[in-house]
């Protein structure tokens, strides 16, 4: 089923492709349904009843004057907390931020109990090379989402080992940044890798739940809600970045 307007889109998708990536997850005979809106998130969030929603994932505009074709990266500090607080206030979410300039501000919106807090960290010749993946009214479970053990000589974790066991997740998380920004297939500066997206959702979100995404750029957390059969709402405000996540959700999972 697909209806389609200049502003809006939405879909119902098969699903299941998520099988190919995490064995542990059945996925039969479902559909995820995928409503992507152009606009400003602080006007098309006040349609979307904050019931509806089960995970809010994103990372938004880090205001560190990234270069977007549309948007400019630069408010006003007091105007950058009034959108964060707006668009976060009463929902449970999942944020990816710089850690020092992000941080300080999220913890006095009010926008619940910090409950999980992880570093994302990748290889760069950058001085900065960690973002903070931070859980606020809401805890992941990490037993969801394995891992190899660190520390394999420990003795104490050599049976667990032979049994074929793994560790929970661990608290900083090696992902490369995405490569390539700026070619054709995919011009935003700063998309999300997508391991870090399916991560936070295997931890965090069931199947059928619905997660939004108010900053949603090209679409990554749209491509991994259809992977893992998660429904998604996306907001993007900039012409050129709607038209990539369209696309992009709609080749996801193409041919599984
Ligand atoms: C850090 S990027 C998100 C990148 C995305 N996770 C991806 O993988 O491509 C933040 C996005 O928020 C968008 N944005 C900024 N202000 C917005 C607003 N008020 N409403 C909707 N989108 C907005 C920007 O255009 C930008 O694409």
């Amino acid at each position: 089923m697909r209806v389609e307007c200049d502003r809006c889109l939405v879909y119902a998708a098969p699903i299941g492709c998520g099988l190919k990536l995490y064995q542990d997850l059945i996925t039969v005979n479902m559909k995820s349904k995928i409503k992507l809106i152009l606009g400003d998130c602080l006007e098309e969030i006040k349609n979307i009843p904050e019931e509806s929603v089960d995970l809010l994932v994103s990372d938004p505009p880090y205001n560190q004057g990234y270069h977007y074709s549309g948007y400019h990266d630069v408010l006003d500090e007091q105007d950058y907390r009034e959108l964060l607080y707006r668009v976060l206030e009463g929902k449970r979410s999942c944020i990816i931020h710089y850690p020092e300039q992000t941080i300080e501000i999220l913890a006095k919106l009010n926008i619940g109990k910090l409950g999980e807090v992880v570093s994302w960290v990748y290889p760069s010749n950058t001085a900065k090379q960690s973002r903070l993946i931070t859980w606020w009214g809401c805890k992941p479970d990490f037993r969801k989402i394995g891992q190899e053990y660190r520390n394999p000589a420990d003795k104490r974790i050599a049976k667990r080992i032979a049994e074929g066991k793994k560790a929970r997740a661990y608290d900083w998380w090696l992902v490369n940044q995405v490569k390539n920004v700026g070619k054709k297939d995919n011009p935003h500066p700063c998309p999300m890798p997508i391991e870090i997206i399916r991560r936070i959702l295997l931890s965090t979100t069931e199947i059928g739940d619905t997660i939004l995404d108010p900053f949603m750029g090209s679409g990554t957390t749209g491509v991994a809600c259809k992977e893992l059969g998660r429904n998604f709402i996306g907001i993007e405000i900039d012409k050129n970045y709607f038209e990539v996540a369209k696309r992009r959700i709609e080749s996801a999972c193409a041919g599984w």
